[in-house]
């Protein structure tokens, strides 16, 4: 097929993420990729500004994760994981427990970030359950938040902008608190935390568990919250006896500039969810962490057992890709990489807040974000940094980038000035 055959049969016959099928937009085909370029069908090289939604940290088609594919693969590509291990399953959970806030000491092995989160609120429920409180049954989340697709991480996805208002009647209904207001740079408003105060003591006997994206709300409006809010919300949830889920599946693995954000707070969550960069973006993965007071609540009572088993579980490939691109970040500059991110992102950004349509701009870490002040049109603004060479996917009113920490301060500037010029031509 050449490249208009193999566009129109996409566009006919695969659904691709948000879509309508058929398409109504030409996906751009992609032949291969290598380090933070995306090399198309017809030769067009394009820069990822988006690290393929926030998981090929360290570049793609890198030697060492290959290798560690390849190796894996001749010993073998999978097995079940009920009753049978490995070493790649074995060796990632000691790599974690190195690196995860000290106190989460067991693991799940999932296939993707929603499921991870849907794990993460059986386990909650089931700990509760466990306790003889089956009331505790229902979740508190604040609003802006993302979790995923799946039906338990929708329930507690933003209710305006997930897809609350598709589904409602069947979702489970949950507790929406306000987003924090205190933004990560600016000072702490102690009010943000008062509506947490007030709900937790009036509804603490139904709710299993709070959970949050730590720092960085993503997909849900890609904010960044102060630090106090989440030391807040966990000694709050320890005060009333609720369970606190983070959900790191976007931030975890340095993102943030720490390795997880909960360490911009210094705090240890009940349940953590990780997912996206932990393969180095080479295949879905992830992982749902707990305590050892969750594991034992669940286990030393009936069933005693928990309740998930997916027969992909703990995949040796994407265990071995695992464990190969956490050590690969913990080999690296890391730190030093994501801070000249942040620094470029910074100068390179900060002067669009000149321009009349933009609402605000903010960096943290390696994420860049320019907030306009009208939605923009998806597809015209996609088209206007391809013609520049960069690949971005912006949503809403949201034009952003979170690009591999392997990228170098010209292909930074090459970002940076295509989001200049797309910007400032917008009439
Ligand atoms: C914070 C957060 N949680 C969960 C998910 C869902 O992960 P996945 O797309 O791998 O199911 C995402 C995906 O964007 C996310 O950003």
């Amino acid at each position: 097929m050449n490249i208009k055959e193999l566009t129109e049969f996409d566009k006919k016959h695969i659904w691709h993420p948000y879509s309508s099928s058929p398409g109504l937009i030409d996906n751009l085909v992609v032949n291969s990729a290598e380090g933070v370029n995306l090399v198309l069908e017809d030769n067009r090289v394009l820069i990822d500004a988006m690290s393929s939604w926030w998981s090929v940290i360290h570049g793609y088609n890198h030697p060492e994760l290959n290798r560690a594919l390849e190796n894996q693969v001749k010993k073998t590509a999978h097995v079940m994981f009920g009753g049978l291990t490995h070493k790649p399953a074995i060796e990632l959970m000691n790599l974690l427990l190195s690196i995860v806030p000290k106190g989460l000491e067991k693991v799940f092995y999932c296939d993707s970030g929603s499921v991870a989160v849907e794990v993460a609120m059986k386990m909650a429920l089931q700990y509760w359950f466990s306790q003889g409180l089956k009331t505790k049954n229902k979740f508190v989340t604040i609003r802006k938040g993302y979790h995923g697709d799946t039906w338990h991480a929708m329930s507690v996805c933003d209710p305006v902008t997930g897809m609350h208002s598709i589904f409602h009647e069947r979702l489970s209904i949950q507790f929406f608190l306000p987003s924090p207001k205190s933004d990560y740079h600016q000072e702490f408003d102690d009010e943000d935390i008062q509506k947490v105060e007030e709900f937790l003591k009036a509804e603490n006997d139904k709710i299993a568990a709070f959970i949050l994206e730590p720092i960085v709300q993503g997909a849900g409006g890609m904010r960044f919250y102060h630090p106090e809010y989440l030391v807040a919300v966990r000694n709050l949830c320890s005060k009333y006896n609720v369970l606190m889920i983070a959900d790191e599946i976007a931030t975890g693995f340095g993102r943030t500039g720490k390795m997880f954000a909960c360490e911009h707070a210094d705090i240890v969550p009940d349940i953590m969810c990780l997912g996206k960069a932990i393969t180095g973006g080479y295949m879905s993965f992830a992982a749902t962490m707990c305590t050892d007071e969750i594991a034992r609540g669940i286990s030393e009572s009936k069933p005693g057992i928990f309740m998930h088993g997916p027969t992909f579980m703990g995949n040796p490939l994407a265990c071995s890709v695992a464990l190969a691109s956490i050590r690969l970040l913990l080999e690296s500059n890391w730190k030093e990489n994501v801070m000249m991110i942040e620094t470029q992102l910074k100068k390179g950004l900060t002067g669009l807040k000149n321009n009349k349509k933009v609402k605000d701009v903010r960096v943290l870490g390696a994420i860049g974000v320019v907030e306009m002040k009208d939605p923009v049109d998806m597809t015209l603004i996609q088209n206007e940094f391809i013609s520049m060479g960069v690949w971005v996917r912006p949503f809403g009113k949201l034009i952003y980038t979170m690009p591999p920490y392997v990228i170098s301060k010209f292909e930074l500037l090459k970002i940076a000035s295509a989001f200049n010029v797309v910007i400032n031509q917008l009439v």
